[in-house]
């Protein structure tokens, strides 16, 4: 289960976040809906660990504390990027490996 707490986050001094709360069953399905610029991918950021709110946390509850932040990452986040920074004539593969290299 994922639990979000007492999330707000800012950009400056701009308020993005406003002390959210939920949780997240397992194997649940849940869709974020909101007007363009209301906080979406700041939030699905900050839930798959890339960004650090300002003030509130994120537990993962079924994960153990003693998880590196990378193998948390490897093993139990997928995140399909809005902007994805492809390199459009090279190959799915070379895209890969160009990160690895
Ligand atoms: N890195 C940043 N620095 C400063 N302001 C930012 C940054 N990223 C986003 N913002 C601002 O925070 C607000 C929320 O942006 P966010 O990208 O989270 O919204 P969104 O709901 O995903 O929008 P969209 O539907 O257009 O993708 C917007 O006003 C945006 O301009
Ligand atoms: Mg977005």
């Amino acid at each position: 289960m994922l639990k979000v707490e007492d999330l707000s986050h800012f950009y400056g001094r701009e308020k993005i976040l406003d002390n959210i709360n939920f949780e997240l069953k397992d194997k649940s399905f849940t869709i974020l809906t909101g007007e363009s610029g209301s906080g979406k991918t700041t939030l699905l950021s900050i839930i798959s660990t890339l960004l650090k709110p300002t003030k509130g946390r994120v537990i993962f509850t079924d994960i153990s504390k003693n998880n590196s932040l990378d193998t948390i990452r490897n093993r139990y986040i997928g995140f399909i990027f809005q902007f994805h920074y492809l390199i459009s004539h090279l190959t799915v593969l070379e895209n890969i490996k160009i990160v690895t290299t």
